[in-house]
């Protein structure tokens, strides 16, 4: 049903001869005969609901048209069931459905009869021999990824289901963390928990002791552990689909050092100031500019950075992004050139971070600090939700969960 709603809703926006084209993720294959396990495309998947590859949705002011893969005897033994032609009206609630196989016959002739035509992705995605017929395409993207970035109270469920699995493993790995355990066992601590709860890896997880947390995207995650050292994990799963994003960093003998901690407490500040700044009609960009500066005075205070440097050094990524059925989900920052406003139903992650790397001009107790902490915020009417709120951050309460 609530995919019915969606398309009914997305249509309701486009002019009523408009014809809406739909594509899902190519399976992409690993090596050899071993393909990566199948991920529906996010767009097709919030319109449909449907998970097999090799599937087009088409959508008229007048029907839905599905195409997909036919029944197969010989590859259902191989690969698991297919949903197939017959049975897809019903279980999709679609008009019609078609064999993917007769997509360059039977999409023309849909395509004839519109007036506009709406992708989701670029045509040459579909297939080149029908391209020809596509020459007055236009982006779906304003429209769909416009109603993405509202989450429905459906998806904030699948979110907060996410964010509540995601949570629990950081725990698990916190506790378990200690001098010489391998990056890679902490994160299978991640993997198993994730699909215990029937979930799954949104990103590839970071795991990264020491100095490895100064590689932004560190996912070797193959390291011993070293006391002494901080640990960053940057681990989410997703959950129907739905994406968590969360950092924590904390100490692997479980107590902050002092240095640690002034840096530590450094990014607290600023992650919690730029949080307080989400809500409806703050301007989006808020937060990074709260956590900049906060960061910025901070450094400054503490000797590490000069009052003229560029803060880049220390913090050169933003303090968060939209996320949804993507990681970094869809939907626009700017309105016009200018920042949008926050609106409720938004979900963005608040993660600013300090990075330390090894320098003559810093003094050796900063070296290898490397400090990211990562909430999940859904923007609420009066302000915002922290769905990642219960995960420990505070420095006490981290090296009591530790102990
Ligand atoms: N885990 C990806 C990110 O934090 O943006
Ligand atoms: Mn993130
Ligand atoms: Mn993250």
């Amino acid at each position: 049903m609530i995919h019915q709603k969606r398309r009914k809703e997305l249509l309701s926006q486009l002019d009523k001869d408009a014809l809406v084209i739909v594509t899902t993720n190519p399976e992409q294959l690993r090596n050899g005969d071993v393909y990566y396990p199948f991920r529906a495309d996010s767009d097709f998947w919030y319109l449909t609901g449907f998970g097999e590859p090799e599937s087009v949705a088409v959508l008229s002011h007048k029907s839905y048209t599905v195409f997909l893969r036919d029944r197969d005897k010989a590859r259902e033994i191989w690969d698991g069931k297919r949903l197939g032609v017959d049975d897809a009206p019903k279980t999709l609630k679609s008009d019609q459905a078609f064999s993917i196989s007769l997509i360059k016959q039977e999409l023309p002739k849909l395509i004839a009869k519109a007036k506009t035509v709406y992708y989701n992705s670029k045509p040459s995605k579909i297939d080149v021999k029908i391209n020809k017929h596509l020459s007055n395409y236009q982006s779906l993207t304003p429209f769909l990824h416009e109603m993405r970035l509202s989450k429905d109270n459906d998806e904030i469920k699948h979110m907060q289901n996410a964010v509540d699995i995601s949570i629990k493993a950081h725990e698990m790995a916190m506790k378990q963390t200690k001098e010489g355990v391998y990056e890679y066992e902490i994160a299978s601590i991640f993997d198993g928990y994730f699909r215990k709860n029937n979930s799954q890896h949104a990103y590839t997880p970071i795991v990264a002791g020491g100095k490895n947390a100064c590689v932004l995207h560190y996912i070797e995650n193959n390291k011993p552990l070293k006391e002494g050292d901080l640990l960053l994990i940057d681990a989410g799963c997703e959950v129907e689909g739905y994406a968590s994003d969360i950092t924590r960093t904390f100490p692997i003998s479980g107590k902050f050092s002092d240095a640690q901690k002034q840096i530590y407490q450094l990014v607290l500040d600023a992650q919690l100031q730029a949080i307080q700044s989400i809500k409806p009609g703050n301007n989006v960009s808020k937060p990074h500019q709260i956590a900049s500066n906060t960061i910025r005075k901070g450094l400054i205070k503490l000797g590490l950075l000069e009052d003229d440097k560029e803060l880049s050094e220390f913090y050169m990524h933003g303090t968060g992004h939209w996320l949804g059925l993507d990681v970094h989900d869809v939907g626009e920052y700017k309105q016009a050139n200018s920042h949008r406003k926050f609106e409720p139903g938004m979900v963005t992650t608040v993660e600013p971070g300090i990075y330390i790397r090894k320098s003559d001009k810093i003094n050796p107790v900063y070296w290898n600090i490397g400090i990211r902490i990562e909430d999940d915020v859904l923007v609420t009417e009066t302000g915002n939700k922290v769905l990642s709120q219960a995960l420990a951050k505070e420095i006490d309460d981290i090296e009591l969960l530790m102990r």
